[in-house]
């Protein structure tokens, strides 16, 4: 029996590869390496000291995926692969639905056929739109996203409700993420985003280790402690963490239901420069600019359900996270 992994060659893919396997699972990954690369699947490896079978196919190739489900035993899904930049998707918004929509739909229809009804979901803290007020809770309702990559993970969450509505043999967890940062411990895997990184700390780490001159911070009056936007960044290694219960919940039980996956605490811009300057060990250049469109001031979780239910919670803390994603910036500055 194997888990399948789409996406999983991708950051918080790869580093849930690694908690998978070193739980004892067997996965099989597949990823078009779209916004990734052969190499990451090699670090896993050697991480591990563990093999997997790996696929390189879109999970919109209908032919592609029925040919994986008839050479493995796959139980269940933990599904990644998607397209994520805020800023790209309102350029290419029909991209984005395809891939991700498209792509969501093709991925269920290869698993109903081939009668595996587990899936993990990688969904968003922005389902919850502009109109919640923080903390979070999965009991709020969702909708009012601001931009279409937001509005893909809203509309596959309702599809994948649906699914379940129209079969209760599914079982279905949505994993509502915060802001993942940090790497492995080890260093040898990471965050590699392509060209001029949109995310704050892929940003900070290219600034500290010189291949981008300043970090804008995109305004300073918000209505928060410092006027710098307040965020819930939590750790890629216990995000992953969080997937191997998730995993072991739809293993065991039907059903369908969302779960944050945050630490509770909100950091501001400059709580993230100062924590990084503490890490790296020297200042970082920074200017403060106008707001970004689109950019709520404070957004972040309570994450109480997924410890009552899955038993999991955020263990790592700010400068642990800092730490970690430094110490991959450093040993790797041209990424893979
Ligand atoms: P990533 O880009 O590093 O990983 C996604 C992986 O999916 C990549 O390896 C990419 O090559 C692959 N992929 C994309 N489209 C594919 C397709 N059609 N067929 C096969 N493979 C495909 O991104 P990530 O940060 O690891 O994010 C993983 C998931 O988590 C995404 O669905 C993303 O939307 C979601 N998410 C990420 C964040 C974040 O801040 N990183 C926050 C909330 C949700
Ligand atoms: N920021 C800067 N300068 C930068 C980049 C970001 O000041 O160069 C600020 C932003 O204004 C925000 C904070 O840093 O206050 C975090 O910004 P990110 O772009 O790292 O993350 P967001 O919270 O904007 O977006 C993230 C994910 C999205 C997801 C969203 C809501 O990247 O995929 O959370 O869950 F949709």
């Amino acid at each position: 029996m194997s888990i399948l992994v789409t996406g999983g060659a991708g950051y918080i893919g790869s580093h849930t590869c690694v908690e998978m396997l070193n739980a004892g699972y067997e996965i099989v990954i597949v990823d078009n390496f779209y916004n990734s690369c052969p190499e990451s699947l090699n670090r896993i490896k050697e991480l591990t000291g563990k093999d997997f079978k790996f696929y390189e196919c879109d999970i919109r190739d209908r032919e592609g995926l029925d040919k994986i489900f008839a050479e493995n035993n796959i139980e269940a899904v933990i599904h990644f692969a998607g397209l994520k930049a805020v800023g790209e998707s309102c350029a290419k918004p029909l991209e984005y639905y395809e891939n991700n929509v498209g792509g969501t739909i093709t991925l269920c229809e290869a698993m109903r056929d081939a009668g595996c009804k587990k899936i993990v979901f990688s969904s968003s803290a922005t389902v919850y739109g502009e109109n919640n007020v923080s903390p979070l809770k999965e009991t709020m309702q969702i909708g009012g996203t601001t931009n279409p990559y937001g509005t893909t993970k809203y509309m596959i969450e309702l599809i994948l409700r649906d699914l379940w509505a129209s079969d209760n043999e599914w079982s279905i967890a949505l994993l509502r993420y915060f802001n993942p940062i940090g790497a492995h411990k080890s260093g040898r895997i990471g965050e590699n985003p392509n060209g001029i990184p949109n995310n704050l700390m892929p940003y900070i780490t290219q600034v500290a280790v010189g291949k981008l001159a300043c970090l804008s911070v995109f305004g300073d009056d918000y209505d928060t402690p410092d006027g710098t936007g307040v965020r819930d960044y939590i750790h890629v290694v216990d995000l992953a963490l969080g997937h191997v219960k998730a995993v072991e919940k739809v293993l065991a039980d039907k059903g369908v239901d969302a779960y944050n996956l945050g630490t509770g605490i909100g950091y501001s811009v400059l709580d993230i420069v100062h924590a990084f300057e503490k890490a790296c060990g020297k200042p970082l250049n920074y200017k403060i600019v106008d707001r970004r469109p689109g950019d709520l001031a404070t957004c972040y979780s309570d994450p109480s359900k997924a410890l009552e239910v899955l038993g999991w919670k955020a263990e790592r803390g700010l400068d642990e996270m800092c730490e970690d994603s430094w110490r991959w910036q450093k040993n790797n500055p041209e990424g893979y």
